[in-house]
């Protein structure tokens, strides 16, 4: 894959593809701004080669409406404090007026574009719609990982129609870690895989379970796969319909020499809620009344010594529900554990990431991947999009 350092983009305009869709508070404010900080040394690179910057992203899902709370301003203004630049924010994404502004800019110049879902067409893939954005720039730039598993216009269509493109830096480290991770590990390789469903990381397990040399379940999904292999687990969160499917994983991780780490305690309580009166039970004895909601200590010590041997650890999803402090210890647990392991440690999946960044481990990780369903996409073993789009251009 090209990336931005093997074109000259002196002067030139750049379209920079870049997901900025970050939590906002109530009152428009971001929370959280991972996402930007990911893009600055692409910025930063374009300016410092006295490129005119256009940023495009899309914000929440406004489905084709103009919607204010959708706005990239708040993007704009905290792009602009981190680059101390001004970043102008055009009326729209296509349209004369935008067209007017780029022509006015100077090289060093950045305008960020408004909303791309403001268009319906932008998620449509239109060909009109990406013809209008492509002719807005020089070259384009993608540096959104986080939405390169979407065949939209500004990933997939714009670049097709792209005299140059290329990846950003923080694209193609994305993909240097994920190759690295799960392409060509060093092994001992182990996922740890948690979070609520089995039904939405079936394909990341089925094709992990052919790359790992270990694999730990926690979380929710766990208890699907504790009540296929006979376990009561009580008024626990279960995926009945997977019971099989569950059964089925487990016996491939045995043909296939996986060694499958399953909750041997929790933590589970009568209701979910953070005043419930929790205990601590082994799988074998869970109360007929009460539901799993976390990792028991017994657990913790088990996953940290399967943990102990890793050269690489890709984790995705925590261990339990560590939004209530009652039910957090497990992750937590699971976060130390990774963030002191001397292996290369991947994690990806908001929660995880949100639960890093409250245990202050964030630079304790290898890489925290700035990608939800993007990642996830990966760990099925499927090809980006937009990567896609990328590469297919080389050849
Ligand atoms: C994300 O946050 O995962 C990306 O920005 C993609 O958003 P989407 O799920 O609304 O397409």
């Amino acid at each position: 894959m090209q990336n931005i350092r093997d074109l000259d983009i002196k002067g030139k305009k750049l379209l920079i593809r870049v997901d900025f869709n970050v939590p906002l508070d109530e009152q428009g404010n971001i929370t959280e701004d991972t996402r930007i900080r990911g893009v600055l040394p692409t910025i930063n690179y374009a300016l410092d080669e006295n490129a005119r910057v256009i940023i495009i992203s899309h914000m929440g899902r406004p489905k084709g409406q103009r919607m204010g709370k959708f706005s990239m301003a708040p993007a704009a203004k905290r792009l602009s404090r981190l680059i101390s630049k001004e970043v102008k924010l055009a009326p729209d994404c296509v349209g004369d007026e935008v067209k007017a502004m780029i022509d006015r800019m100077q090289p060093g110049e950045v305008i960020m574009l408004e909303n791309l879902r403001f268009h319906g067409e932008e998620q449509q893939n239109d060909r009109e719609f990406s013809r209008k954005l492509a002719e807005l720039g020089d070259i384009y730039i993608n540096d959104a990982f986080a939405v390169a598993h979407r065949a939209h216009a500004s990933v997939v269509g714009v670049p097709e129609l792209m005299e140059e493109a290329a990846a950003g830096f923080l694209l193609q480290k994305e993909m240097d870690y994920f190759n690295r991770s799960i392409r060509n590990p060093m092994r001992p390789l182990v996922a740890i895989i948690g979070g609520a469903k089995v039904s939405s990381k079936l394909g990341a397990l089925r094709n992990l379970l052919d790359r790992v040399d270990k694999m730990i379940i926690g979380g929710a999904m766990a208890n699907t796969f504790l009540k296929s292999q006979g376990y009561g687990v009580g008024k626990s969160r279960v995926e009945d319909d997977l019971l099989d499917t569950a059964s089925e994983l487990v016996g491939k991780a045995t043909a296939q020499g996986v060694k499958l780490y399953l909750p041997v305690d929790c933590i589970v309580a009568d209701k979910f809620d953070p005043r419930a009166e929790t205990k601590q039970t082994t799988v074998q004895e869970v109360p007929g009344e009460c539901m799993i909601l976390d990792i028991g200590p017994a657990t913790t010590i088990l996953f940290a010594e399967a943990l102990e041997d890793a050269k690489t650890i890709i984790w995705n999803g925590p261990m339990g529900a560590f939004e209530m402090d009652p039910f957090s210890r497990g992750t937590m647990a699971m976060v130390q554990r990774v963030a002191s392991s001397h292996a290369l440690t991947i994690v990806g999946g908001g929660d995880t990431d949100v639960a890093i960044h409250r245990a202050g481990e964030s630079n304790n990780i290898s890489y925290i991947s700035t990608g939800g369903g993007a990642f996830l996409m990966l760990m099925e073993g499927k090809e980006l999009p937009g990567v896609t789009a990328l590469t297919r251009r080389k050849q």
